[in-house]
């Protein structure tokens, strides 16, 4: 039997996939998706999301799908992995994913301003004659080369004289911003910038309540006592996956040890072996957000 089952949980809480359901809006959080959806609805065109590993960008770009699926003005999309040869197969690919007629889904050869002249037609189709919102989400997008960078630039492109046609956003680790940056006529563009920083010591209390909480724990007693969720803080520095790796590990444990709650002294042994075996990792990068 599974250590949540013994524990009384429904759900794994410490599960690592990015599960909208476990989706804790920490401020940063909630910054972000309200930037997002206003930049959104008001078809601003590009909006850029950056965070260092494991600070929730995918977890984010999910809820975001999520609220976007109980909206009927949109069309959204989005892409996974970023990573195209050609321009050709970069706009091949999201002519598939958008279910847009085109040369190449009619057998003929890829020619690239073909592909493109079939984007504008159905941009200006959905987007003008039928009124959508035609959303392109991109995570990873630090894996997007400078010809695919080319690309969404060109979509981005397509307007009428009051909004953009497309509305892009790119979610991705910040080696983005140095890609961006070293592209004027790309960094221009951007209507919303935001830099996902790690949550505070009182949202990492609340973000693993709240995962125990939607996992289905009902007793009102505490398993993470207060001195954990400060050793917690303080190893995790307020990295989502690190608190959620280090969580998972802690009910692990504590079942083991046959414990019930998680204390300062369980938490500190955990990282002790972590620190001892080399690796725990240091230095916060935290990013200063104006918007
Ligand atoms: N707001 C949140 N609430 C609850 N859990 C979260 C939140 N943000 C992230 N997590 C958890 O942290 C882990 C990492 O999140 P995610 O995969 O979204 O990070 P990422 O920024 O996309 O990382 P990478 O840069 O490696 O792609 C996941 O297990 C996810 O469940
Ligand atoms: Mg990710």
């Amino acid at each position: 039997m599974s250590y949540f089952k013994i524990l009384g949980f429904e759900k794994e809480p410490f599960s690592t996939s990015p599960d909208p359901e476990f989706f804790y809006l920490s401020k940063e959080h909630e910054r972000a998706m309200t930037n997002i959806l206003i930049e959104l609805r008001l078809r601003r065109g590009l909006s850029v999301i950056l965070g260092d590993i494991g600070t929730g960008k995918t977890t984010l770009s999910r809820k975001l799908i999520q609220e976007l699926k109980d909206r009927d003005d949109f069309i959204f999309n989005i892409v996974l992995d970023p990573t195209f040869e050609s321009e050709e197969l970069f706009l091949t690919s999201l002519a598939r994913d958008f279910e847009i007629n085109n040369p190449v889904l009619e057998g003929k050869p890829v020619n690239i301003l073909d592909l493109r002249e079939s984007f504008e037609r159905f941009l200006f189709q959905k987007g003008v004659t039928e009124n959508k919102i035609v959303t392109l989400i991109v995570d990873e997008a630090q894996k997007l080369s400078e010809s695919s960078m080319e690309v969404l630039r060109v979509l981005l492109n397509y307007e009428t004289n009051s909004y953009k046609l497309l509305q892009l956003v790119l979610l991705g680790q910040l080696e983005l911003h140095a890609k961006i940056i070293s592209m004027p006529n790309f960094f221009d563009r951007i209507s919303f910038k935001y830099t996902l920083n790690p949550l505070d010591i009182d949202e990492v209390r609340e973000m693993i309540e709240f995962r125990i909480r939607q996992a289905g724990y009902k007793s009102n007693m505490h398993i993470f006592l207060d001195e954990a969720i400060k050793e917690i803080y303080q190893y995790s520095r307020g990295y989502p996956r690190q608190i959620t790796m280090f969580c998972h590990k802690a009910l692990k444990h504590m079942v083991l040890q046959n414990k019930f709650v998680v204390d300062a002294a369980l938490a500190k042994e955990l990282i002790d072996d972590e620190v001892k075996s080399g690796w725990h990792k240091t230095n916060p990068l935290v990013q200063k957000n104006s918007y």
